[in-house]
This record gives structure tokens, C-alpha cells and sequence, in this order.
């Protein structure tokens, strides 16, 4: 795959940055955006540091423009075969405690960026000859939270839309897949969380660099959805057969805890 480009996207750090060095490892060129002034630099020295290409383009994903401008800017520039929306954002908080920018944020990165990235480089996906777009959900997309507010509803979004582009988009060279991490130490936020969990809460625990490894070798087997590790499966089987008015109160209390926990 030396001639081949892939664009990912909250490359900076946590899952991005680890999908950017599995690419590398499998001499795929590197397309790293993020927002600005983050460091993407860092990244792309390591993979030119192994002989090959890494481009940088810092934006704020949010705002539609500039989707529109990086999709262009990509378009004109690389014949693009793997595209990963990995950025996204959330939190735990009480949904009247928070900003109306907060909840903007995220229902813009993960639900509006994801959607009209793809739209936007689809034409030049379709122009090879094999091309792969994997979006990352979160286990949160299996059930409603309270606590997590728009987060879990974002993923859920992510998880039905990547099916439904999959059917869609069958009979043809793209092929698309979602894979579905549960909590990773990636940023401080996470990490913290993580710590103050139990046992059960860190069983079947991956790095990041695990989640990109397992997730980009079941996407190049055209693994539409992506199931990581055993914890990973007993989590999605769970969630799907377990009612949701056994679930639904059983999460929310669980995030209540946590939010009391970290006050
Ligand atoms: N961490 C977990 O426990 C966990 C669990 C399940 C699913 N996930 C999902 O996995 C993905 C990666 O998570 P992570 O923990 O690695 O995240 P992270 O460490 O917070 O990194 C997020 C990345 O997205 C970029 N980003 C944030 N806002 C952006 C914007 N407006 N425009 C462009 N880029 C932006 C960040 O860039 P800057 O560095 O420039 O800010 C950063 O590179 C997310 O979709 C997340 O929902 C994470």
C-alpha cells in the first residue's frame, strides 16, 4: 500500500494519533487534522521519521466551511483511500448545568463533521480501485445515559449512520465499517475517570494503541462492525438483549456516582 493515503482526523493525540502510527506501521501516507496550535506537528515528524508522507491541516471541525475548504484541499491534492472520523467529544455533566456550547460541540464534531466530512470526500474515494472509511462510536452508542447527555445520542447517530452508508454503499469499491471502543486512557478527562472505576469497570481494558491495531486490521477484512476484544462483544450483546428500563436506570445512576465522585 506505499501509494496509498489516508485521512484522519483528531490526530493530535489519544486514538487518533495512535491510528496515525498503525497506518505508518503498514506504509500508508497520512493526512492529520486537529484543531489548531495542538501539536499535529509532533506526530507527523514520527511518521516522516519512517520515510513517509504525513500532512498536516489544522481546523476547527465544527464549522461547516471548513469541512467544505479541508474536503476541497484534500480533493485537489491526494487520491484518498482511508478516511477515519476519529475526533469527537463528551463528558459526563447534568444537561442543565451545561453551556449551550458544550452541547453545540459536540452534536457538531461528532454527528455534523462526521456526516458532511464523508459526503465531501466521497467522490474521491470512489475513484479507487479499494477505499475504507472507518468511523469511531463508543460503546455509549449501544444505550441511552442520563448524565452523558447528547454523547451517547451522537454515537448512536454514528453507529445507525455508518450501517446505513455500509447497505448503501455495497456493491461498490467503498466500503465502510464503526467501531465502538469502551473507555481508554487517551485524555486527562478519561483517565481520571478510568482510575476512580473498579475491577469490573477496567476489565478487557485496551490502550488506544490496541484499539487502532485490532480496529484497522478488521477494517482491511472488511469487518463492517468492529468488536475488539471479548469485553468489547459481552458489552454490545448486553446492552442489545438487556430492556431498557433495566439499563437505562442502571447507567444513569452509574454516571450520577461519577459525577459526584469527581465534584
Ligand atoms: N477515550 C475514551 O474513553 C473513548 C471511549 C469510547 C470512544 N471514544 C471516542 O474515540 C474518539 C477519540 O477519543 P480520544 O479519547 O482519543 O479523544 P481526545 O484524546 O480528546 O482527542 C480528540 C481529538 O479530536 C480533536 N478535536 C477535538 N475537537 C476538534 C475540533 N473541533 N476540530 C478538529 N479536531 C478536534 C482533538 O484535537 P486537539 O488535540 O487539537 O484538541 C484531538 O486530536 C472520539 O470519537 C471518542 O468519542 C473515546
Amino acid at each position: 500500500m506505499s501509494n496509498t493515503y489516508a485521512l484522519i482526523t483528531g490526530a493530535s493525540q489519544g486514538l487518533g494519533k495512535a491510528f496515525v502510527l498503525e497506518l505508518a506501521k503498514r506504509n500508508i501516507h497520512t493526512i492529520l487534522v486537529s484543531l489548531p496550535g495542538e501539536g499535529l506537528e509532533f506526530v507527523a515528524a514520527q511518521v516522516k521519521a519512517l520515510g513517509l508522507e504525513a500532512h498536516c491541516y489544522e481546523t476547527d471541525l465544527t464549522q461547516k466551511e471548513n469541512i467544505v475548504a479541508l474536503a476541497a484541499w484534500v480533493n485537489e491534492r491526494f487520491p484518498l483511500s482511508i478516511l477515519i472520523n476519529n475526533a469527537g467529544c463528551g463528558g459526563t455533566q447534568s444537561f442543565q448545568d451545561v453551556s449551550v456550547d458544550y452541547l453545540d460541540r459536540i452534536i457538531q464534531l461528532n454527528v455534523k463533521a462526521t456526516s458532511l466530512l464523508i459526503h465531501q470526500l466521497l467522490p474521491n474515494l470512489l475513484e479507487r480501485s479499494q477505499a475504507y472509511v472507518l468511523n469511531v462510536g463508543s460503546v455509549a452508542a449501544y444505550s441511552p445515559i442520563g448524565y452523558k447527555t447528547v454523547y451517547p445520542a451522537s454515537k448512536a447517530f454514528i453507529h445507525s449512520f455508518t450501517r446505513g452508508l455500509y447497505q448503501e454503499f455495497a456493491g461498490t469499491n467503498v466500503f465502510f465499517s464503526v467501531v465502538n471502543p469502551g473507555p481508554m486512557m487517551t485524555n486527562m478527562d478519561s483517565s481520571a475517570r478510568l482510575q476512580q472505576q473498579g475491577f469490573l469497570a477496567k476489565m478487557g481494558l485496551l490502550t488506544p494503541e490496541q484499539v487502532a491495531a485490532i480496529a484497522v486490521r478488521q477494517l482491511f477484512k472488511r469487518d463492517t462492525l468492529i468488536m475488539l476484544n471479548w469485553v468489547n462483544r459481552l458489552t454490545w450483546v448486553l446492552l442489545k438483549f438487556l430492556p431498557v428500563y433495566i439499563r437505562l436506570p442502571l447507567l444513569t445512576k452509574a454516571m450520577k456516582k461519577e459525577l459526584k465522585r469527581t465534584a
